[in-house]
């Protein structure tokens, strides 16, 4: 295994076993429920938003250490970022995962979030497995739907 890849590895289980931003902030002014049928994962990204800026971010759930390492260090770089930075950030994330923009409304979104997204890229390998690029997204999916206001669950099936 390369030394990068070991890297990788280590932050991963990092943000896995020691998850970022977990539980629920004191203000919260949406929320979404997010759900992988396959393997029963489940996830709650709270967000408070004022104006158009994401002020605080938390999240809840059960699952696997990609997604919880996922969904920890999506937390990390919402703080701050306006609705607008964070659908570009969303459409850059996917084709980070998967090198497709075919589902995120749009074509890749360039160089959106600035340093912050940079450390989201220890989760490119993911692309080489179908099934964990649902873990990777889980979260991200779950968190557009909360900022949309969408109080469906979100399925990755
Ligand atoms: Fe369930 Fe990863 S195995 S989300």
């Amino acid at each position: 295994m390369s030394a990068l890849r070991e890297l990788y590895q280590e932050v991963i289980l990092d943000h896995g076993k020691t998850p970022r931003n977990f539980g629920k902030p004191e203000h919260v002014t949406s929320e979404s429920n997010g759900h992988n049928p396959l393997c029963g994962d489940t996830v709650t990204i709270y967000l408070e938003v004022k104006e158009g800026i994401v002020e605080d971010v938390g999240f809840e759930g059960r699952g696997c250490a990609i997604s919880i390492a996922s969904a920890s260090m999506m937390t990390e770089v919402l703080r701050g970022k306006s609705v607008k930075e964070i659908g570009a950030m969303f459409k850059r994330f996917h084709h980070l995962v998967t090198d497709d923009d075919a589902d995120t409304e749009g074509g890749f979104a360039g160089d959106f979030g600035g340093e912050d997204f940079e450390k989201l890229t220890v989760l490119s390998g993911v692309k080489e497995f179908p099934m964990r690029v649902k873990c990777a997204t889980l979260a991200w999916h779950t968190m557009q739907a909360a900022l949309k206001g969408d109080d469906q669950e979100v399925s990755t099936e």
